[in-house]
């Protein structure tokens, strides 16, 4: 995505220094787990989605509401990963040992608690309490997500089930940022809501490619270990979807694999045949289209509608 960087390269600018300004802290310790977890950079996919969402009801980009916004939203964003990594145990993030990994857990849950609090502050100091409300509620979901993929390890999920726990643990937020930008962008409460539905579906075909990529990335950029889900227990939509359609042979084969050791290559040669990939990207795909859509309703033609409608098309094909 990075035409998005070149398009608000002024926001991002700004957005950097208040990052950087929340990343300076006391303390030996803490200090060198923020120079870490700063330098760590992600996408930045989140607060561009609030800028943009700003821009596009005509904000005033003068202003600093969208670009305190946009930093409250990643540095949520980024202790829901620290957290999440002890939760996976993961070793790896954003191409680097994760904190937990490096530091212990104790380390990770701290650290991520202190930037909620942050990401809480920044959102406060707009001044209007309807953006903390929003993200006190996305804190409220995308822990209810994360429960919810823990009750249910151990157990087969439908994919009714899985829609739930990725609505929960990661649309939400997509959502609360495409919100949080349109509502300091002045919009009626209609435009918020379906601002707040384009980042929610635009967060679905997320999740769902990030499932994919999970099975099938080719390049270090992505920066996470493929395969990982699948080690952590974790059935995503690639493997359901496999297991919906697959002879009742291979199916029994695939979940005595599944019960005993969970051998990747395996499992990923099954995914393969019944076109588990395929299917999930085609899934992402409805849901790329029904975020256009919502844009469509909001109904106003300017550049930073244009670049929302973009990162909903290529979401679809990306690789990290
Ligand atoms: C990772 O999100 C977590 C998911 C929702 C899959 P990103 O892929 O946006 O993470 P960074 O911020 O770029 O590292
Ligand atoms: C998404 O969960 C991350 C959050 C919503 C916190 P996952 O566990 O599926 O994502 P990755 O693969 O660790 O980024
Ligand atoms: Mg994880
Ligand atoms: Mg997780």
């Amino acid at each position: 995505m990075d035409f998005l960087y070149e398009a608000i390269a002024e926001d991002f600018e700004r957005l950097e220094e208040v990052l950087a300004d929340a990343f300076r802290v006391e303390g030996d310790l803490m200090g060198e787990v923020a120079d870490y977890v700063a330098a760590g950079r992600g996408k930045r996919l989140r607060p561009a989605v609030v800028c943009l969402a700003a821009r596009a009801c005509g904000y005033d980009p003068a202003g600093d509401h969208h670009i305190l916004l946009g930093a409250a939203v990643e540095l949520f964003h980024v202790a829901t990963l620290l957290h999440d990594d002890v939760i996976d145990r993961a070793p790896l993030r954003r191409g680097r040992q994760t904190v937990n990994a490096r530091w212990g857990d104790d380390v990770a849950i701290l650290f991520a608690d202190y930037l909620y609090a942050t990401s809480f502050d920044l959102a406060l100091s707009t001044l209007e309490p309807a953006t903390v409300r929003m993200l006190s509620r996305a804190t409220q979901q995308m822990t209810q997500g994360e429960f919810l993929q823990v009750e249910r390890r151990g157990q087969w999920l439908s994919e009714a089930d899985y829609m739930e726990i990725i609505t929960k643990k990661t649309a939400v937020l997509f959502s609360a940022a495409a919100s949080l930008g349109a509502l300091v962008g002045g919009a009626p409460a209609q435009t918020v809501l379906r601002f707040g539905q384009y980042g929610l579906d635009f967060g679905l075909a997320f999740q769902i490619t990030d499932d994919t990529l999970d099975y099938e990335a080719q390049t270090d950029r992505w920066g996470k270990r493929v395969g990982s889900d699948l080690a952590e227990g974790k059935q995503t939509l690639p493997l359901l979807r496999t297991l919906a359609v697959a002879t009742e042979e291979d199916r029994a084969t695939l979940v005595r694999v599944l019960e005993n050791g969970r051998d990747f290559a395996t499992v990923h040669s099954y995914v393969a045949r019944y076109g588990g990939i395929g299917h999930s990207l085609d899934r992402a795909g409805d849901h790329c289209r029904s975020a256009l859509g919502a844009l469509d309703d909001v109904g106003l033609v300017n550049e930073p509608m244009n670049l929302l409608r973009q990162i909903a098309d290529r979401v679809l094909v990306r690789t990290h």
